[in-house]
């Protein structure tokens, strides 16, 4: 019998921006002047080490190597220019550590505003191959499929958008990429795998109008009695695993690679119908395996 494949998922690194990018026109934006302020108060110190916690995850899979690596977006803080060009290099390096490969998805603060939507489309093009691309139907090229093995299916879609609003932070899933999403689950080559990861920013099972998934209700609805799910995300900075309410599907978050005091990524092993899910924990410059 062969071993389970290894899957990390990691996610919400929002590495610090880079010396003298802040000092960009762009800042002076009605969303990222207070959140410049919210950052000098507070969110900046939290993820000050984002750079040494991304390079120790590098350690890690240098002698924990895996098969594949799912990526749940927010990648920076203001969605600047040079904040993602900074960025893409950093997380694609990690990502290319994969044995077999990676998929991603884009964060909210990816794609921060307007101009943040084209910065990372031209720069974060990694983990973004699509085993379907005729399903395909967002600017971005969403939902994407993935066959990761032949049990094995990762399933994404795009669920951030660009806000104007500071305190704005929610996601919305449009009704054409909605339709897609559940032909793509439909497909035989998907409904049939005994594991079909459905990978994305927002969790599913949050429905918060300024922070949540705005139509996670809807989303929802088409996952419902559909058996082999497995929802994960980002987006919450702190890990978890709990169930679709209604159903057993399993919704695990990865929380934050790099938030103070609770940094986390997730190991997944697909074996005997679940996904055996461990938490990594980070101390002295070093990632470690724990029970979730
Ligand atoms: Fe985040
Ligand atoms: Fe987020």
């Amino acid at each position: 019998m062969s071993a389970p494949l290894r899957i990390l998922h990691f996610g919400d690194v929002h590495l610090p921006p880079p010396p003298g990018t802040m000092a960009s026109p762009a800042m002076i934006h009605p969303k990222r002047l207070p959140a410049l302020l919210n950052f000098a108060a507070r969110r900046g110190g939290n993820y000050r080490d984002g750079v040494e916690k991304l390079n120790a995850l590098a350690g890690f899979l240098r002698t924990h190597p895996v098969d594949w690596i799912l990526y749940s977006g927010d990648s920076v803080n203001f969605g600047l220019h040079g904040e993602l060009l900074a960025a893409a290099p950093r997380i694609s390096a990690v990502l290319a550590m994969a044995r077999r490969g990676a998929v991603a998805v884009p964060g909210n603060h990816d794609l921060y505003t307007g101009p943040s939507v084209q910065d990372f489309a031209r720069w974060f093009a990694f983990g973004n191959e699509n085993d379907c691309p005729e399903a395909a139907v967002t600017p971005g090229g969403f939902p994407r499929v993935r066959l990761l093995s032949e049990e094995v299916v990762c399933v994404t879609m795009a669920s951030a958008l660009p806000h104007w609003a500071f305190w704005d932070s929610s996601g919305y899933v449009p009704a054409p990429e909605l339709e897609a999403l559940q032909r793509i689950l439909d497909m035989p080559e998907v409904a049939n795998r005994p594991y079909v990861l459905l990978l994305t920013h927002y969790p599913l099972d949050e429905a918060g109008f300024f922070h949540g998934l705005r139509n996670a209700n809807e989303v929802a609805q088409i996952l419902h009695g559909r058996k082999n799910l497995f929802l994960l995300n980002g987006h919450n900075h702190l890990p978890y695993l709990r169930f679709l309410p209604g159903t057993n599907l399993p919704v695990l978050c990865a929380g934050s690679l790099s938030k103070k005091g609770c940094e986390s990524f997730l190991l997944y092993e697909p074996f005997g119908g679940t996904l055996n899910a461990r938490r990594a924990r980070y101390a002295n410059a070093v990632w470690t395996l724990s029970p979730l």
